[in-house]
């Protein structure tokens, strides 16, 4: 979810929703906002996206220059508008960001005295509590913060009064919330995006603070109500909307961005002149890293599986890798002096934030890989390497993961070159390998056409198998779930070696199995088991270089004959055809490709 907040001298309504547009990308089951008309709370909300909450104000306008607004990933509660934020009484309006795990606790004590909500949602206690402070006579301020230390979870919030025009609350315990400085304005905001068309003034709160906007007057109060300074920072975050070019979809034009923002990515590391890769000055020795952790969430956490392949074979460190969700509260121990690697598009997940700060509290030095510069990630990170992918619209992502490849490459060679594991030959190799991804990734476009033709007979499957070996495994697993993100098909991504462990039966004529299968030490392996499914009626469509395509040709229903590169960067370019494939089978099924249906960009909630 997102949150916005509006106190000044402008009509809110419209500033509110502009902010929850950049805010969409953390969900889109529901919008609304309240406004302070002539003191009394207006509050519009609508089920799904965006432009509908648009419409819903065309006709009934909010007026007011104090105001909320929210768009939200439902977690408790259909997506409906009654569960839609923001949860109101007469008195006092919050938008909420988060999970109040103690909400049916507090919800009992409040029914009992009388106050009964009107949604099925966590978020509403938060009014309803403030309310009741107010009935016992609490002046606004003391009914906030007597409410924050009733609450447990993590959240953000934002808070309007009933006739209070010079007041705005906004409270953060787990959620990112940033302030805006305006002339005769503040601002409240999940992000500083949600800001950067207001204000390139932010300050950031930190765990526990509350704040209180006035007009001319921003107080922050940490969690035992001391007053206390925060930072105001200059932010970098450009104001700009991003358009979709000439292409149709968002995914689409991120999908043909690859070449140029790998490009840029490796540019980063890359010393032409010498031909070799560097990493910036870290905090800590590459050299002496005993082992690596990974941990991520959804395509980041394949991209980080891909890196695990990388490091082990070439750095020779043990990697453990775990999706955030699981790492977070599996209480692993974790070696001293070891490196923990987070990498997030968004730089907010909130199960990958909190899993950074276990391996924090555990000793670990921590690298993030993120795209978002001033994400929470990058601020409470003790180094960062960015991917240079620029804004990613679509839900599904595409040039966020092949940039995070590109950097986790760089990362790897570093490494094994500090680590004395590679030769100078060896590393020369690699390099190379690395400097051509960005025209062979240009190359592999050219397939489009090939793919959509192919997408057809993929857009009929009710299931599709995706097999990989190695470094190619995780891809299968990308592609997979690319599939499973836009086209609503089920799809599975399994390591080619442990289909005859399952699997296998699944396979009959209905079933299209894609097979990734570079021209590596692997390759044949994965031959002899596109051959297994092949002889049970498997259909198989077959990616791998001219040399692997013309053994395997006459055993495939279709096959993409992708360029002849080092195994090394294979993972890379063989991304291209997977997402592009997902992308067309997409369009044949006329399913929402850049906003899916129950899905976010970025998961702020656990
Ligand atoms: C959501 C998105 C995925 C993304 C994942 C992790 O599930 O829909 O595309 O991979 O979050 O996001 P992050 O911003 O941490 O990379």
């Amino acid at each position: 979810c997102g949150i916005v907040g509006f106190i000044g001298k402008q009509e809110a309504s419209p500033l509110l929703v502009e902010g929850l547009k950049r805010l969409e990308y953390r969900g889109y089951d529901s919008a609304g906002i309240a406004t302070l008309s002539n003191g009394t709370i207006e509050r519009r909300r609508a089920e799904g996206k965006i432009c509908n909450l648009q419409q819903v104000l065309s006709t009934t306008p909010a007026s007011g220059n104090v105001g909320i607004g929210h768009t939200r990933w439902a977690t408790h509660g259909i997506p409906n508008k009654t569960n839609a934020h923001p949860h109101a009484t007469e008195k006092v309006a919050v938008v909420h960001n988060g999970i109040i795990e103690n909400f049916q606790e507090i919800r009992a004590e409040l029914v009992k005295n009388g106050y009964h909500p009107l949604s099925e949602t966590d978020s509403e206690v938060v009014p309803l509590l403030i309310t009741y402070y107010l009935d016992q006579g609490a002046n606004p301020r003391d009914a906030v913060s007597k409410t924050l230390k009733r609450l447990e979870g993590a959240f953000a919030l934002g808070i309007i009064f009933a006739g209070e025009e010079d007041l705005l609350i906004g409270a953060r315990r787990g959620s990112p919330l940033a302030v805006g400085f305006g002339d005769g304005e503040m601002y409240l905001g999940s992000d500083a995006m949600a800001l950067a068309h207001l204000t390139k003034q932010i300050a950031y709160l930190e765990e526990g603070d509350w704040v209180i906007l006035g007009r001319e007057h921003v107080i922050f109060l940490d969690e035992n109500d001391q007053e206390v300074q925060r930072d105001i920072k200059e932010s970098a975050m450009s104001s700009a909307l991003i358009g979709k070019g000439d292409h149709r979809h968002y995914m689409l034009k991120e999908i043909y961005e690859q070449p140029q923002v790998i490009g840029d990515t490796l540019s980063t590391f890359f010393n032409p002149t010498a031909q070799t890769i560097s990493m910036p000055n870290f905090p800590f020795d590459l050299k002496n890293i005993p082992r690596i952790t990974i941990v991520a969430c959804g395509t980041s956490f394949y991209a980080g599986l891909v890196a695990k392949y990388w490091i082990e074979q070439y750095a020779r460190i043990g990697v453990d890798i775990d999706v955030a969700s699981e790492f977070r509260y599996r209480e692993a121990p974790m070696q001293d002096g070891g490196l923990a690697l987070f990498i997030s598009q968004s730089g907010e997940t909130a199960d990958t934030l909190a899993a950074l700060r276990y391996a924090k509290s555990q000793g670990q030095s921590i690298l993030s890989i993120v795209n978002v510069p001033e994400s929470s990630m990058e601020r409470e990170s003790d180094a960062v390497l960015l991917t240079h992918a620029g804004p990613e619209i679509g839900v599904a992502s595409t040039k966020a993961f092949t940039t995070q490849l590109t950097v986790l490459a760089c990362f790897a060679i570093s490494l094994a070159k500090a680590k004395g594991a590679i030769d100078t030959a060896c590393e020369a190799r690699l390099c190379r390998a690395m400097a051509e991804v960005p025209s062979r990734t240009a190359e592999v476009l050219n397939h489009d056409e090939a793919l959509r033709k192919i997408a057809q007979n993929v857009a009929e499957a009710r299931d599709v198998l995706y097999l990989g070996r190695g470094s190619s495994f995780p891809i299968a697993m990308e592609g997979a779930l690319k599939l499973k993100e836009i086209s609503y098909i089920h799809a599975e991504g399994y390591a080619a070696g442990e289909m005859k462990h399952g699997p296998i039966a699944l396979i009959d004529e209905n079933v299209p199995i894609i097979v990734i299968a570079p021209m590596d030490s692997n390759f044949e392996k994965t031959a002899s088991n596109t051959q297994e499914s092949v002889a049970r009626g498997g259909k198989v469509i077959f990616m791998a270089s001219k040399e692997g395509v013309e053994k395997m040709a006459d055993h495939c229903i279709a096959t993409v004959t992708m360029p002849n590169v080092d195994p090394f960067v294979a993972p890379i370019l063989y991304s291209i055809p997977v997402q592009l494939l997902a992308y067309y089978v997409a369009i044949h099924k006329g399913t929402d490709v850049d906003q899916p249906r129950n899905l976010a960009k970025s998961v702020t909630v656990e």
